[in-house]
């Protein structure tokens, strides 16, 4: 069977230019409404040999499972798969594609105004001037933190976090990080590699998220780990929303142990936990580290890459499962 005869089955709207280009090659089974529920996809799914996920869609083991055998591939629309069960997938004989690399300076963008903007306040100053509350300068409004000088800690010095070091060498940051193994020289460019979280937080005046949400990794910022930062940090977090345990957030965001967050990403989206839209400190983006057009087309090119060449027989270049 030919691809043009292969259907796949998209769950959310996709870019336009991304949706031409697979409709022109398969029967493509598009959703220009809500975003479609377990439910509904296994309704549709014995039509499909290939699912388009994103993010948002929870590929559970009890969901592969009750795929009819049809479907032999999903290709996730982003890089992070922790939504999907990738070992129920490979036990089901489906083949499981993500889109690396191609959000890495998108994403890395949005982490350093995310940085900024949580130190030197920027979500208090628009909602200020949006309230026409601006009473003029004084040597002591609204003064937030330098970031020159100052060390940034990275956790997950992977592609990501890579392109934030470089951006924040800019910046005349001082770069360290924690990985589960260091990086060759050449990647670490200067950047002091630390072994243990904890040593990470300890010299971290701000701290950047860049990890894979994993078991290992939920919660790794909790009561025990925020207590370890320097009084005042700031922290960013343009990964997972389940790596932070909100409610030790919101509590060091309230006594000042955390100084500023910068936070991309939620643990629920897009039910945040509620204390956030009430701190000033709290500099909040709904999502958006790789909402540029550009970088939205350059995935859903990606994920059809990975159709593609699994249609064709061969091994799709981005794998995960
Ligand atoms: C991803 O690809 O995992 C991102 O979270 C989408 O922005």
């Amino acid at each position: 069977m030919s691809r043009a005869q292969k259907t796949i089955l998209v769950t959310q709207q996709l870019p336009s230019s991304v949706e031409n280009r697979l409709s022109k090659n398969y029967v493509a089974i598009l959703n220009h409404g809500d975003a479609l529920t377990q439910e509904q996809i296994l309704i549709q799914a014995h039509k499909a040999d290939g699912l388009l996920v994103t993010v948002t869609d929870t590929v559970d083991s009890a969901f592969i499972g009750a795929l009819p055998k049809r479907v032999k591939i999903i290709a996730n629309f982003g890089v992070g798969y922790e939504h999907i069960d990738v070992e129920a997938a490979g036990r089901a004989g489906i083949v499981v594609t993500n889109t690396p690399g191609v959000l890495t300076e998108a994403t890395a963008d949005l982490a350093l105004l995310l940085l900024l903007g949580a130190a030197r306040r920027a979500g208090e100053g628009h909602v200020m001037m949006r309230a026409h509350a601006w009473r003029g300068w004084t040597p002591t409004a609204m003064v937030g933190h330098d970031v020159s000088g100052k060390r940034l800690g990275i956790v997950g010095l992977g592609r990501i976090g890579l392109a934030v070091a470089r951006r924040a060498r800019a910046f005349n940051m001082e770069i360290h990080y924690h990985n589960r193994h260091r990086r060759a020289l050449e990647d670490e460019a200067g950047a002091h590699y630390h072994g243990t979280l904890e040593s990470l937080l300890a010299v971290s005046d701000f701290l950047s998220l860049h990890a894979a949400l994993t078991p290992q990794t939920r919660g790794l910022l909790n009561a025990r780990t925020l207590a370890l930062l320097p009084q005042g940090a700031v922290l960013v977090n343009t990964a997972r929303g389940d790596l932070v345990d909100d409610e030790a957030l919101v509590d060091a965001l309230k006594n000042g142990r955390v100084a500023a967050a910068g936070l991309d990403v939620f643990s629920n989206e897009p039910h945040i936990h509620p204390s956030y839209a009430r701190l000033d400190n709290a500099f909040l983006l709904p999502h958006l580290g790789s909402a540029t057009t550009d970088t939205r087309n350059a995935m859903g090119f990606c994920a059809l890459d990975n159709l593609d060449a699994f249609f064709a027989g061969e091994e799709p270049p981005h794998r995960v499962a």
